[in-house]
């Protein structure tokens, strides 16, 4: 029978599908990120055939080269897969996958809402007016900026950053700008969107969402420099992964007004949330929740499990990052 080892404890629906394909589960009886040395003494057993891991828990080259011959695939329960060192799977002929796709229009709601929340000081409003500091009507109370005419800039268009821009244009009358590696032409005759340089992007964007993986060459892709060519009164959403931006970069810009506000759901120094940041008034932070949904963490769980069944039956996993 083969076994797999889950680090957390994740929606049934993927335990379920393991299950009714004849696998042994064990999940971890900690209800937290494990440590290191907990990942290793698990992975040492020789017991597990697949793990499904967090997008929490470091699989480094340590983690992977610890693991015994029996591991054939890690399923990673999340889109993103920063936390896998994955030229030591390969090394190692070890599977990795992720879950793509399923949580597209969850993580886009989210990423709206932050850009509605901070252009209309929502955040802000709310902790208004539970202090007991609303007092009546007045003509320039609280004012926020409209998001309807103005300019979106998308920093990477895969799937969620075309679904912000539908939310954005056709549901908002944004206008949206982009930027990728790539063109899309087909998406730019869908939106009226126009593709620019990322220098352009920042210079000429209101709001600017960030989309785009967490590798060596998008780290601090947003920082001090970058700021500095934003407009006064532009707006940053992050959704994507936190050292993505220069926090402390940030920090300053909100600190100065050099930006007007941000919105982020990610953190450089995850989990910690550097206290500078929880000061500042024109900022909305969420604690990594963009894809968290009942709907949407339920089909990343059968995803991921999904994943791991193809790939111990030998078939090729729907979501594969690493092939053997
Ligand atoms: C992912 O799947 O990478 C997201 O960050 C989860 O919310």
């Amino acid at each position: 029978m083969r076994k797999v080892f889950i680090t957390r404890k994740i929606p049934e629906a993927g335990i379920k599908l393991l299950k009714k394909n004849g696998y042994k589960i064990v999940i971890s009886p900690h209800n937290r990120v494990l440590k290191k040395v907990e990942l290793i003494k698990y992975l040492k057993s020789n017991k597990y055939d697949g793990l499904l891991c967090l997008l929490t828990d470091k699989i480094d080259g340590d983690v992977i080269n610890a693991a015994g011959k029996q591991l054939k695939i890690i399923a990673n329960y999340a889109v993103g897969f920063d936390n896998i060192d994955l030229k030591a799977a390969k090394e190692r002929g070890i599977m990795v996958t992720n879950t793509p796709g399923v949580l597209t229009e969850t993580v886009a709601e989210h990423t709206f809402s932050l850009l509605l929340a901070i252009a209309h000081r929502i955040s802000e409003a709310d902790r208004f007016t539970r202090a007991g500091k609303y007092k009546g009507w007045e003509p320039m109370l609280l004012l926020g900026s409209d998001v309807a005419e103005k300019i979106l800039g998308i920093v990477g268009l895969g799937r969620i950053g075309i679904t912000v821009a539908k939310h954005a244009v056709k549901g908002f009358g944004m206008k949206a700008l982009y930027y990728d590696v790539k063109r899309n032409s087909q998406f730019e005759k869908e939106f009226g969107a126009k593709y620019v340089n990322f220098n352009q992007l920042l210079k000429n964007s209101d709001f600017v969402t960030i989309h785009v993986p967490l590798l060596p060459s998008t780290k601090h892709l947003i920082g001090a420099k970058q700021f500095k060519m934003m407009k006064k009164s532009a707006y940053l959403i992050n959704t994507s992964r936190g050292a993505v931006i220069d926090e402390r970069a940030l920090v300053k810009a909100l600190k100065n007004k050099s930006l007007k506000g941000a919105a982020i759901d990610v953190f450089e120094f995850e989990p910690k949330v550097v206290p500078a940041l929880k000061k500042l008034d024109n900022i909305i932070i969420t604690p990594h929740i963009a894809s968290g949904t009942e709907e949407t963490r339920s089909k990343m769980s059968e995803l991921a499990a999904s994943n791991l069944i193809a790939g111990l039956e030998g078939k090729k996993p729907p979501n594969l990052v690493v092939p053997r």
